[in-house]
């Protein structure tokens, strides 16, 4: 980002260079993406916005009534009713008829007048209270609604993001925009929509007033506005600035805090306390230095034009007492007496002309107030519709072609993959796997094992070539259909926080206990499941019983099996099973998977031998592919010297090459 766009961004600001420029075309594209957000709750909009038009009508008017009925016609007591004050009070026209001796109004008839105003007072201040809370409830209904859709929306997007921006972005920043960012979609409608529609309706009405009871205050008004203008036009870039370096720093620290818990046995083991604590420390008092910022410009502001409002209120006070003591005259017309109910500068026009500018100013003000806010506002929804944005890499074709009824073969067919384009890990690789038949993918740690089988979900697409299904690139089928039909147990397996059997049968709505049974028979997960105090409803996850590295492997083959599709992946499941183990479940996946196509990536040359073919993968490349007995066969073959150093336990053997 260059100094010309956020001229206040400091030395040890986070890095907030690819942030997107704020401008009048972003604001309007804002305001056009949140209205799929807002628009299922139309109605409950309209109708609500309507309820907090009328009451602020009626709060207006029943104020300027009230306080000309109460400081006029009952405390000074010296001026007859209007006819519509007498009917709004049931009272008879001797209120209004100028017919007592004296020209004004009788001891009895101002107490009467003070009645009929209390019980008055006394409905309104029912019906206010009433109306304060539906607005409240009903508001708050409405934006947790749109946050709600939002932040799902949002979640959903993440999802079906490829896994490459998963692992190009820091967990802690999506958790922020979700969380936190896309939460300001709440203040938008209040601060974007109703606050400046009441802004400016109440800013509108007190000038209307002040027309009529005394043009000359506009101006002064008018001499205020164009140094706030112009102290606007100065702070809001800075303020953007700091909003957005502010929100990059939460988000860096949500980022430390996540991976801090995250890593919390690695930290204990390695005696890092102390370091974590310190980044995570310096993290923090970076995000409350940008929060600290960020406030400060707004206060400034916010001070400045206080400043001059005060100013402002001084002036126009003097001028109006002066009026008042001289007793000039007021040129209200007839039409705007309801409104404006003074004939001449006294007590109450005093004090109905301060309310006015008073409000006029305290309304700029808070139009100033909300403007800083908003830029916050705009940075943390262009942070949450980022999100939304992103375009996945992986997507179904519009028109995908059915799945094939029974999967034949599979292919990698000149396939080439990077996660980033200067470092290859895959190159120009074949392979075929057919049905019935069990692959092994051996080779070093790194040399594209789990990468290779991460394209037959889709969760990557190669870069050039194509991996084919009956052959059938997987790009003209449905990402649904590819996923639903292939099943993984991943090196690194996930348990959710549920029963056994929840975790056996995840994703798998209203699945029958019998098939979760016997998927765990396959996986030789039963016996210890039967041991567990619960069995299959036994609780998992932090709250929960804690499995061994070997059992959560077991469950996660189950949970593989369980879901019964024609193609298998066993991602180094077994690696953490003792010997027999192993044996017995890899002889229950060989009958398991007669009519699938299995692959299994392991280091275990008792699973090794048993495969039908064992493809050797060396830095992307498959650099041998046959049977154990045929790849053994090879004088000075690469699979050979993997088996005798791994037979004779000198794995450096392989390393020192
Ligand atoms: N998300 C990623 N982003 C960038 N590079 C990655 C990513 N995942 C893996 N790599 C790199 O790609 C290469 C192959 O990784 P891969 O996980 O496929 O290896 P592997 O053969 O499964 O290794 P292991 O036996 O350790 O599981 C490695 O060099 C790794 O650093
Ligand atoms: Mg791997």
């Amino acid at each position: 980002m260059s100094e010309a766009r956020f001229p206040v961004n400091l030395p040890g600001d986070p890095d907030i260079s690819d942030a997107p420029r704020i401008t009048g075309r972003r604001i309007l594209e804002l305001a056009a993406k949140t209205w799929p957000f807002l628009r299922p709750l139309k109605m409950h909009l309209i109708f609500y916005l309507i309820l907090i038009g009328l009451s602020g009508l009626v709060g207006t008017v029943a104020y300027t009534q009230g306080l000309d009925l109460l400081s006029n016609k009952v405390l000074v007591g010296e001026e007859k009713l209007l006819p519509i004050q007498a009917s709004l009070l049931w009272l008879d026209d001797s209120f209004v008829n100028a017919d007592s001796e004296t020209g004004v109004p009788t001891e009895e008839q101002r107490k009467i007048v003070l009645d009929r105003l209390l019980v008055w007072m006394a409905i309104l201040l029912v019906v206010a209270i009433g109306t304060f809370i539906a607005v409240w409830y009903w508001g708050t209904w409405i934006w947790h609604s749109v946050n709600q859709s939002l932040r799902v929306a949002m979640v959903e997007r993440s999802e079906h993001l490829s896994l490459r921006h998963h692992s190009d972005t820091r967990v802690g920043d999506t958790v922020f925009r979700v969380y936190q960012d896309s939460a300001q979609i709440i203040n938008l409608i209040q601060e974007g929509l109703i606050g400046p529609v009441g802004l400016l309706f109440g800013f509108g009405w007190a000038m209307l007033l002040l027309v009529f009871l005394a043009p000359s205050l506009l101006l002064a008004l008018l001499v205020v506005g164009v140094p706030t203008l112009w102290l606007m036009i100065v702070f809001t870039p800075r303020i953007r600035g700091r909003a957005l370096a502010n929100r990059v720093a939460n988000s860096d620290l949500t980022s430390r805090l996540q991976e801090t818990f995250v890593a919390a046995k690695i930290i204990k083991a390695n005696r890092a306390e102390d370091e974590a604590l310190r980044r995570f420390d310096r993290d923090s008092h970076r995000a409350l230095d940008a929060a600290f910022r960020v406030r400060l410009e707004m206060i400034v502001l916010s001070l400045l034009v206080m400043m001059m409002g005060g100013l402002c209120v001084i002036v126009t006070e003097y001028v109006m007492a002066s009026w008042s003591n001289e007793g000039s005259s007021l040129n209200v017309p007839a039409v705007m007496v309801f409104l404006v109910p003074f004939v001449a500068w006294n007590l109450g026009a005093f004090q109905f002309g301060r309310e006015q500018t008073g409000g006029a100013i305290g309304q700029g003000y808070g139009a100033v107030r909300m403007w800083s806010q908003l830029q916050d506002l705009f940075i943390a929804l262009e942070r949450a519709f980022f999100i939304l944005d992103l375009e996945p890499e992986v997507e179904s074709p519009d028109d995908p072609e059915p799945f094939p009824v029974a999967v034949e073969q599979l292919e990698w067919r000149g396939v080439d993959f990077a996660y980033e384009p200067s470092r290859p890990v895959l190159e120009s690789l074949d392979l075929v796997a057919d049905v019935g038949t069990i692959t092994a993918i051996v080779g070093a740690t790194g040399s594209g094992k789990s990468t290779l089988m991460s394209m037959l979900l889709r969760l990557y697409d190669p870069d050039q070539g194509a991996v084919l299904i009956n052959g059938v690139d997987l790009k003209r089928l449905s990402v649904e259909d590819i996923r639903a039909n292939t099943a993984i147990a991943l090196q690194k397996n996930v348990l959710f926080t549920g029963s056994v059997a929840d975790n056996i049968g995840y994703a798998i709505p209203n699945i029958d206990r019998d098939r979760i049974v016997e998927a765990a028979k396959i996986a030789c997960a039963d016996e210890f499941i039967d041991e567990l105090d619960g069995g299959y409803d036994t609780e998992l996850g932090e709250r929960g019983v804690k499995l061994s590295t070997g059992q959560r492997q077991r469950l996660s083959i189950a949970r593989a099996v369980v879901r019964d599709t024609p193609i298998l992946i066993l991602d180094e499941p077994t690696a953490s099973l003792d010997a027999v183990n192993e044996q017995r479940v890899l002889a229950n996946l060989e009958s398991w998977g007669r009519q699938r196509v299995v692959f299994v990536i392991t280091h275990r040359l008792s699973t090794i031998r048993e495969a039908d073919t064992i493809a050797f993968l060396e830095e992307g490349r498959i650099v041998e592919l046959g049977s154990h007995a045929q790849l053994m066969d090879r004088e000075d073959g690469r699979y050979r010297r993997f088996v005798q150093a791994e037979t004779t336990g000198h794995a450096e053997a392989m390393r020192d090459e």
